[in-house]
């Protein structure tokens, strides 16, 4: 299924598992490039994809940097209220619960997919963060009690500083999600061996989830 309106362009598959993942493409990627991975990972789970708003120079993203790792605060705070909106939305359009909302993302998509986590309404009940950094400092306390979190990342990685992503795991721990962190010696891309990886959680998290 296609659609271009509760604004964001995104793509919506059905599943029969209770679960929905949402999942967060790359800088430059789309609606389309996710979603085999989503299959993949849980397969019967429904899918909904939106496409990043932004555009840098033509490359969609999830929210504005001013930098390579350097983010835009206010537009990072938007974005992710509007995409909160989109996904309640979203549940409305095709009748999913959004309680069960499961977010897979990639890079920038994983960076939007931590501060969904972080902000209200934190609509997430799970997420599996491949290639993610701290997508901002928290001011306040955050309770992220017993919430399943897998967070991959490479050592070699040249976009996302290995000492970033360990600070979002100290992040994520503080607040009480039930983290596990995958290190490889790899770079910023996806290894089959993670995703092999990330399947194995998921069989054994979402029984526990719906
Ligand atoms: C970001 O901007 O979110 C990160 O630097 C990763 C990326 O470029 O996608």
């Amino acid at each position: 299924m296609s659609a271009g309106d509760l604004g964001f362009a995104h793509r919506f598959f059905p599943g029969e598992s209770g679960a929905t993942l949402l999942v967060l493409h790359g800088t430059g990627g789309s609606e389309d490039d996710l979603v085999p991975l989503g299959r993949e990972l849980a397969p019967g789970a429904a899918i909904l994809s939106p496409r990043g708003k932004v555009s840098e120079y033509g490359a969609a993203r999830f929210f504005r940097r001013l930098a390579e790792g350097v983010f835009d605060h206010e537009d990072l705070v938007f974005r992710t209220h509007e995409l909160a909106e989109f996904l309640e939305a979203a549940s409305r359009e095709y009748g999913f619960d959004p309680s069960n909302l499961v977010a897979v993302g990639y890079s920038n998509g994983a960076n939007i997919a931590a501060s969904l986590m972080l902000l209200p309404p934190r609509l997430l009940r799970a997420a599996v963060l491949f290639r993610a950094m701290v997508p901002f400092e928290p001011e306040e306390p955050v309770d992220l009690t017993g919430m399943p979190v897998f967070l991959a990342a490479g050592q070699m990685d040249r976009m996302i500083p290995p000492q970033n992503t360990q600070r979002l795991a100290e992040i994520l721990t503080e607040a009480g999600a039930d983290l596990d962190v995958r290190w490889r010696d790899t770079g910023h891309a996806l290894t089959y061996e993670e995703v092999a990886e990330a399947k194995e959680w998921f069989s054994g998290v979402l029984p526990r989830l719906l």
